[in-house]
């Protein structure tokens, strides 16, 4: 990664969504290895956390937070022009697919309208900048590969699959895609979009598959898997997602999608079983932590299998995970084992205690 090419280019860089888990890793990242401004425009709902943000001398130096709610027109425009971007990275999204079953209307409004409006500041924003600065300009949209839907038991999702979302989360990303898209062919704003599989590593808000059954494991509590657990999912290690984010920012082509997996695929069942395996050995526990596992009611409209091809980002952007699936586990399981104090934070300020979402 050209780290000085993108210095160049990307002095103010404005960050949605800074607070979340993808978000959090990406600042980091810019903190250390960049000497841009990063504005953070979070909302700061219930997953934010600003720790490990906090944790970096940078931060005070260049790290402001905009505490602003996207689906506020006014405040967007006024964090644009507080801003005043060179870079885009649209990150902010309400992300569970549970909680988009028990209460979609949220992700609409986050997703869809927020993004909406951000679009529009942008694209008012863009319009009215000098040549130089309008050449460079770029936002980028990170989206999942759930807008694909769902697969069989081969192939693989790549750049010109076409949309077919399941869930209200999909739904509301998939919308949100189509609105970057639109602004890019209606008004050429100069757009990159990449769909990543499913995201892990630390600091990820323990309602998600791999952070939950850690935080289970450490309670010694129940572990529930939906269905018959053979629903298979394409594991990306967070700072590879990272990776793949900033060399789109730095060579991708305006306009262009870019898909970003982790060469990761397994079913829950086995990802689970390992989870309990590494946590075992690593806590010395002498009888399988596999006896915790139980299986629950199916999510309702349990998308089966996702993979993603990434050939493309690949050859032309030369981008390629650094971890695999069983390094990138040990290294979470490790961060979670050692930042329990995070974990309890981070759900007691969610009053969230690890109970079953998304059976409405
Ligand atoms: O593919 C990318 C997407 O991955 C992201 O866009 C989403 O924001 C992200 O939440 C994720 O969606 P999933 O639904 O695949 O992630 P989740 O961690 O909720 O579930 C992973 C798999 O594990 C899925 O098949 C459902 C299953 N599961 C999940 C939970 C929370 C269980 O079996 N038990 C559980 O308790």
């Amino acid at each position: 990664m050209n780290y000085e090419k993108f210095r160049t280019k990307y002095r103010n860089i404005l960050v949605t969504g800074g607070a979340g888990f993808i978000g959090g890793a990406l600042i980091e990242r810019l903190l250390k290895f960049t000497t841009s401004k990063i504005y953070n425009l979070d909302y700061m709902g219930y997953a934010s956390d600003l720790s490990r943000i906090n944790l970096l001398r940078e931060s005070s130096l260049r790290h402001i937070l905009l505490k602003t709610d996207l689906s506020n027109k006014n405040s967007v425009y006024d964090a644009i022009k507080e801003s005043s971007p060179d870079l885009i990275l649209h990150l902010a999204a309400e992300s569970h697919v549970d909680r988009s079953i028990d209460n979609p209307d949220i992700f609409i409004n986050s997703n869809i309208i927020g993004t909406y409006n951000l679009l529009e500041a942008a694209k008012d924003f863009w319009r009215n900048i000098p040549d130089l600065k309008k050449q460079n300009f770029k936002f980028h949209h990170v989206s999942t590969d759930e807008v694909f839907g769902s697969l069989p038991d081969n192939g693989k999702f790549n750049e010109s699959t076409p949309y077919d979302p399941r869930s209200p989360y999909s739904a509301s990303k998939a919308a949100s895609d189509h609105l970057v898209k639109a602004w890019n062919y209606t008004y050429n704003l100069p757009i990159i979009l990449t769909n990543c599989s499913n995201n892990y590593g630390p600091y990820q808000f323990p309602e998600k598959l791999i952070p939950l059954i850690i935080s289970k494991l450490i309670a010694r509590e129940s572990i529930p898997i939906y269905g018959d657990g053979n629903n298979i999912r394409d594991w990306l290690y967070v700072e590879d997602h990272v990776d793949g984010i900033l060399l789109c920012c730095n060579e991708g082509i305006p306009g262009q999608n870019y898909c970003i997996g982790g060469y990761g695929e397994s079913t829950n069942n086995d990802i689970v079983s390992t989870i309990c395996d590494i946590f075992d050995q690593k806590s010395n526990i002498k009888k399988s932590s596999r006896k915790l596992i139980s299986y629950v009611k199916d999510r309702p409209g349990h998308d089966r299998r996702y993979s993603i091809n990434s050939n493309f980002i690949s050859k032309q952007l030369n981008w390629h995970p650094n971890y695999s699936l069983e390094k990138g586990l040990e290294l979470t399981v490790d961060w979670y084992l050692n930042n329990q104090e995070w974990c309890h934070k981070v759900v007691k300020r969610a009053n969230y205690k690890g109970e079953r979402l998304g059976t409405n």
